[in-house]
């Protein structure tokens, strides 16, 4: 299906002289993958995790973005800043900037569109609360979250889009999502891009999983045949357990 990659998303961790010894760490463990490699880091510490990976194989990520170029709007970072600076992604949607920072499907979409223009790649995070997935709705929130962020994207921008489906209850709980709930859910968003953009594009898109993916069940969830990789949060902390998952991704 679309190409492996495998993205760490750091969170709210780690100081810019943090970030460029963790990278240190990670650099020699993974200059061999066959995957991407992808480490989302705090905004502060992008200039130090650009200057860790440049001339490696390993790519670097904001874990959000505004919309607008520049302008007044305190306590935000553009998505123009972001690629005039040299990074390469961006993290949109993550449950945590919906849950705890008011995003919705409507704001995600517009940071999507911001941060295509800006020619960034978009990792688009989406996926469903506990209760969502006891009402048997799993389906249709993923499949409408997906919808509407890429509302207004072509199909040839799709090469710069990968969808992370992450189960909220999943993230951060080390409740992972099972091998083939992952993959059911990964192949239905699937479906969804094909409706949108046909079959090719559908097959050429990276779905990720994330939600409490680790060194010990990556293998299993990334031997899925529409799951195309991973985000990870916790497990990205840890250079060993970090370079496990992105062996496991072949
Ligand atoms: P986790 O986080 O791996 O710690 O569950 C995943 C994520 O939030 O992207």
């Amino acid at each position: 299906m679309g190409q492996y990659v495998i993205a760490g998303n750091w969170k709210m961790n780690k100081t810019p002289a943090e970030a460029a010894a963790l990278i240190e760490e990670i650099k020699p463990l993974v200059k061999d993958a066959s995957c991407k490699v992808v480490v989302g880091t705090p905004f502060i510490d992008l200039q130090a995790a650009l200057d860790a990976t440049a001339g490696t194989n390993i790519g670097v990520a904001a874990q959000n973005c505004y919309w607008e170029k520049s302008g007044a709007f305190t306590g935000e970072i553009s998505a123009d800043m972001l690629a005039k600076m040299g990074v390469q992604y961006v993290i949109l949607g993550h449950s945590e900037r919906r849950t705890f920072f008011g995003d919705n499907d409507l704001t995600v979409q517009k940071r999507v569109r911001g941060a295509l223009d800006a020619g960034l790649t978009v990792i688009l995070c989406v996926g469903e609360y506990l209760e969502q997935r006891e009402q048997g709705i799993t389906g249709e929130i993923c499949a409408m979250q997906t919808k509407i962020a890429l509302g207004g994207v072509s199909a040839e921008e799709m090469s710069r889009v990968i969808i992370a489906y992450e189960p909220v209850w999943a993230i951060g709980t080390g409740k992972t999502a099972t091998a083939e709930q992952a993959n059911e859910v990964c192949h239905l968003i699937r479906e969804t891009l094909a409706g949108l953009y046909g079959a090719d594009v559908a097959a050429a898109t990276t779905i990720q999983y994330g939600g409490s993916m680790n060194a010990g069940n990556a293998a299993e969830l990334l031997a899925q045949p529409d799951v195309d990789g991973g985000l990870i949060g916790g497990a990205s902390l840890k250079a060993n357990d970090f370079a496990t998952i992105v062996a496991a991704a072949k």
